[in-house]
């Protein structure tokens, strides 16, 4: 059976820390033979994507592997063919199988009948690659994970703040999200979060007011407030979140030295403000950047599991 990363929960603690360290030592030596043969690697989308289709393309290349960008919509299984008989053929193809997509059960169901390592590029209810390079970002500013305070704040329903937490706990995280009634963690996500809390001294907590979680936190991080997929659903996803925006009165309010992190598309004016994103605290574009690396490290670590 290969490894799967289908959310935050699939790598242990410790694998976890070997990932980010591997992460850590392709930020230094970003060229190598890793995925020399090469490997090909399918990465597959269904929903719209900057950061994550060219870090994973150049990421690749850059390990002497060959990428399979590919448009989901443009795929037969666009059409009529099913998620499992996809997956059958390209575990004849490829090493490895990247996919966005919409519903987490799409993509679970893939991975049961893939013979191949499938990795989640984000699904409606979790984003774990993202998670990993937010990790890496935040060890690299703070020297450490364990024991720290991040606050999330906006939509609490979402994929991000899913994946926050439970990576976050994962790494031993206090992970805070704050959000407007209507917009809290789904009550099963909360269960695997703080199931995996117990192992490792990490904590979990929702909030409908936004100062109270802010207070005391290393990392404030937020996301769109309407993800992709959710424009139609007929929800107020502007009012509600108004005193969830990361800005400098908010910020202010930590007590603390904190680092902002947004996985981006930011929505400048809307979540976050110019001021914050583009000032001092930010480290959203070394985030960024560590898609890259983490990704990299995923990959490898991945298919090493094979051997
Ligand atoms: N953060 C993130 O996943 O960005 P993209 O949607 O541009 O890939
Ligand atoms: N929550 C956002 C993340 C984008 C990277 C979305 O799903 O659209």
């Amino acid at each position: 059976m290969p490894r799967h990363f289908l959310r935050d929960d699939d790598l242990t603690p410790e694998e976890q820390a070997a990932v980010l360290d591997l992460a850590d030592e392709l930020k230094k030596q970003p060229h190598g033979d890793a995925l020399a043969g090469p490997k090909a690697i399918a990465v597959i989308f269904e929903k719209n994507s900057t950061r994550t289709r060219f870090s994973f393309e150049v990421g690749i290349a850059q390990l002497g592997g060959h990428p399979v960008i590919v448009d989901g919509r443009s795929m037969q299984l666009g059409r009529e063919e099913t998620i499992g008989d996809t997956a059958r053929v390209l575990s004849r193809y490829v090493d490895l199988v990247v996919w966005r997509t919409f519903a987490q059960s799409r993509i679970e169901e893939f991975a049961r009948t893939a013979t191949v390592p499938v990795v989640n590029a984000l699904t409606d209810e979790f984003h774990p690659c993202q998670i990993l390079a937010d990790l890496q970002t935040v060890r690299e500013r703070k020297g450490t994970l364990s024991g720290l305070t991040l606050t999330y704040l906006g939509d609490a329903a979402n994929n991000m703040a899913h994946s926050l937490l439970l990576g976050g706990v994962t790494a031993g995280l206090h992970v805070r999200v704050a959000a407007p009634e209507g917009f809290h963690p789904l009550p099963w996500v909360l269960e695997a979060v703080r199931a995996r809390a117990a192992l490792t001294g990490g904590s979990a907590e929702v909030f409908t007011d936004p100062h109270a979680a802010v207070d005391g936190a290393d990392v404030v991080t937020t996301d769109s407030w309407t993800s992709m997929g959710q424009e139609g659903d007929g929800k107020d996803r502007v009012t509600p979140f108004q005193p969830y925006q990361v800005n400098a009165d908010l910020l202010a309010k930590t007590g603390k030295d904190t680092i902002v992190l947004h996985d981006l598309p930011a929505h400048r004016g809307a979540e976050i403000t110019d001021e914050v994103i583009d000032g001092p605290a930010s480290a959203v574009w070394d985030e960024a950047e560590n898609r890259l690396h983490a990704q990299k490290a995923l990959l490898v670590w991945l298919l090493e599991q094979r051997r």
